[in-house]
């Protein structure tokens, strides 16, 4: 059981349409009614089609939205098929997600990276940084050296980092159902708040209620960031009420 205060991301990638947002409406009910309720934030970030629609639908709500990547520039500009930070906000997010795994590996780097997060600040939005190692890194033991130098670069100059939420997440460990060993990831995570201080640390990777059975005895994890499970109200209810059992 817990008391302290826990993030629960739902990170819908590439799927969801309008009828996806009816299974939001039963986490908004289960919200209203959890005693813990005061204990938790929760954010959807769905694809940027549905952002608008469900930055309506929980206008009543204490539910947070934030879109799931942004361009670098700030302003309007000749970037086809991009969208920046400022028209995200303008359609309801409050928070991005930055660096996650899916787009290191589509190419996005750490210095760009660090422009999307100094752009998005400015913007006003929060973030939620993404970092992780791939099994090859690991398996050379360099889990540690990634970990900081994509720290150190995609947080190059930024002094104030209090809208900025770490997420750790393994890139093996995402969509395999395959969950780092619970002493292993207490230390990683204790590693990243030390190079990080006073940010809120998360973990993502194949987050389901079951493994949270488990997951819940790292005392220094302050949430989850969610992806396959959160499009399944009923499992990403569980994995909250799980949290504070
Ligand atoms: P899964 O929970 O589907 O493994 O995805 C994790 C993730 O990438 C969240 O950003």
């Amino acid at each position: 059981m817990t008391n302290k205060y826990m993030y629960f991301i739902a990170n819908w990638k590439m799927f969801g349409s309008l009828s996806s947002l009816n299974s939001v409406t039963k986490v908004v009910r289960f919200l209203k009614n959890f005693k813990k309720n005061k204990f938790l934030k929760i954010i959807y970030c769905p694809p940027n089609t549905l952002i608008y629609p469900l930055s309506k639908k929980l206008m009543k709500s204490r539910i947070d939205i934030g879109a799931q990547n942004c361009h670098e520039q700030e302003s309007y500009g000749a970037f086809t098929g991009s969208i920046n930070s400022f028209m995200l906000k303008n359609v309801g997010a409050k928070y991005v997600i930055i660096g996650h795994s899916e787009n290191r590996h589509a190419g996005e780097s750490d210095k760009m990276i660090n422009k999307k997060i100094k752009s998005a600040l400015k913007t006003g939005l929060k973030i939620i940084f993404c970092i992780g190692e791939t099994i090859h890194e690991r398996r050379k033991k360099n889990t540690k050296s990634v970990l900081s130098k994509q720290i150190r670069l995609g947080l190059m100059n930024i002094k104030n980092k209090k809208d900025i939420i770490i997420a750790y997440e393994p890139v093996w460990s995402i969509g395999t159902g395959i969950i780092p060993k619970l002493d292993d990831l207490s230390k990683i995570i204790y590693f990243i708040k030390r190079k990080v201080r006073n940010c809120k640390i998360l973990y993502g990777g194949s987050v389901n209620p079951k493994n949270l059975d488990k997951l819940k005895f790292i005392k220094n994890i302050d949430g989850y960031l969610v992806g396959g499970a959160s499009q399944d109200s009923k499992k990403f209810i569980d994995i909250i009420k799980k949290t504070y059992n």
